[in-house]
């Protein structure tokens, strides 16, 4: 994801507001883990203009309450480098948990949504992050969702996938992959 990061901020230059969609964000730790990504490269007065739209199927009981506190058990922290865990969350008293700070936590809102219903949830986002959901999906599923996020991107936008996650050949003249070291792939 730091390859990503890296080639959002280079296409986005002056620019100082960035929209990005976490299609399948799970617990939230793939958009946190970004907007993180994105501090250490950036300020925090920058990260007040990134907006990240993290939007899964399975709301309820498992993803919503992690994400709109932002609070985590220890245990599903543990694996964060000493330096960040430290500059990027505030232990909660009395509990072993800990909460991120708001600077970061601010950054990413969640809202349920069906990705096979294919209905946009905006658009002109620079970079839609899609991993480990579209291998769930048949292939003509995932060409249409791809095409619902090529849809939604801004002209400059970019795509990331998991390993081993390809453009669909009917999709080659939409996307075009920047680099062999990740599944990062540029609007057409
Ligand atoms: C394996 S997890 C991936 C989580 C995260 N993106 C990652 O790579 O760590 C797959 C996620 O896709 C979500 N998902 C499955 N079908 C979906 C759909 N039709 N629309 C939106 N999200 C879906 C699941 O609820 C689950 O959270």
């Amino acid at each position: 994801m730091e390859i990503v990061a890296d080639e959002l901020l280079r296409r986005i230059a002056t620019k100082n507001r960035l929209k990005i969609w976490d299609a399948g964000c799970s617990t939230g730790a793939e958009p946190f883990t970004f907007a993180i990504i994105l501090a250490e490269r950036t300020t925090m007065e920058f990260m007040r203009g990134v907006q990240i739209f993290a939007t899964d199927i399975d709301e309820l009981q498992h993803f919503r309450p992690l994400i709109e506190s932002g609070i985590y058990p220890y245990e599903q922290l543990k694996r964060i480098p000493g330096e960040l865990f430290q500059k990027y969350f505030i232990k909660t008293n009395p509990s072993d948990n800990f909460q991120l700070i708001p600077q970061i936590h601010n950054a990413v809102k969640f809202y349920k949504h069906n990705l096979l219903s294919l209905d946009k949830i905006d658009y002109n986002f620079d970079l839609v992050i899609c991993k480990n959901v579209l291998l769930h999906f048949t292939a003509n599923e995932r060409i249409n969702v791809l095409k619902m996020f090529y849809q939604s991107l801004n002209p400059n936008g970019l795509l990331v996938m998991e390993q081993n996650q390809k453009i669909p050949v009917e999709l080659e003249s939409f996307f075009r992959q920047l680099t062999p070291q990740a599944q990062l792939f540029g609007k057409i």
